[in-house]
């Protein structure tokens, strides 16, 4: 059995637990949710990114010549519809010319299994290195699937970035996909028999996009 922490990256400071907070509080309007949600994921994102390759470079400064650095590798986002979708633009403003890959899985509400209804990546070239991006990790259904399917497509590098994430979730993804590094806000308590995570945010498509 893999003991949770040593399965995956879990942010460790002040601004995430207040962001994390203000998502779970049922209090919240979409327009918090939807902006902590952003900065949550370019929180994870700085993290997951440490050992991006690099590529040096020469740049002139008004001064004189000196070696820089740019991403050296092909990266892709691929947010997992509908609430995936929720930490694409604040990761885009660090990485601009990140591309983006739409997955569309929903739970199945009775088996609770991933159901797949849109994707469309496999008509390109496959990026160097991929991050799923869906703030729940539930029973591991939907990010299971979406690792298979990247790996189908030919990455070779893929990480998991997730907000709130149950044990069962992470057990289940790290168990099947050892390669795939896991970066969370944080590990809550347990499912509930609906297969929602609890304490965790409630359904977080609709708090973000057409909850009341
Ligand atoms: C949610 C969530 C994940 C999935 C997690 O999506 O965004 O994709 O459930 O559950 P799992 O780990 O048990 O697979 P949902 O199916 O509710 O679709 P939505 O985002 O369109 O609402
Ligand atoms: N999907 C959600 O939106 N919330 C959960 O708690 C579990 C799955």
């Amino acid at each position: 059995m893999i003991a949770m922490r040593d399965a995956a990256h879990v942010l460790d400071h002040p601004l995430a637990q207040s962001f994390l907070t203000d998502v779970r509080d049922k209090n919240s309007d979409r327009a918090i949710v939807r902006n902590r949600i952003r900065a949550l994921s370019v929180l994870l994102f700085y993290e997951a990114t440490r050992d991006l390759p690099q590529e040096p470079m020469t740049v002139t400064t008004p001064l004189a010549d000196t070696t820089g650095a740019h991403v050296g590798a092909s990266v892709g986002l691929v947010p997992i519809l509908r609430a995936g979708l929720g930490m694409v633009d604040g990761i885009l403003e660090f990485l601009p010319e990140a591309r983006v890959y739409h997955l569309g899985l929903f739970r199945d509400e009775k088996t609770l299994e991933p159901v797949e209804y849109y994707s469309r990546f496999s008509e390109h070239q496959p990026v160097d290195i991929a991050f799923v991006l869906d703030p729940m990790l539930a029973t591991g259904g939907s990010a299971c699937v979406a690792v298979a399917r990247l790996k189908k497509w030919g990455v070779k590098k893929i990480n998991y970035l997730g907000l709130f994430a149950a044990p069962e979730g992470i057990r289940k993804l790290s168990e099947a996909h050892r390669d795939v590094e896991i970066y969370l806000g944080t590990i809550d308590d347990h499912l509930n028999g609906r297969g929602y995570i609890v304490p965790g945010m409630g359904d977080a498509g609709d708090r973000q996009f057409s909850g009341k």
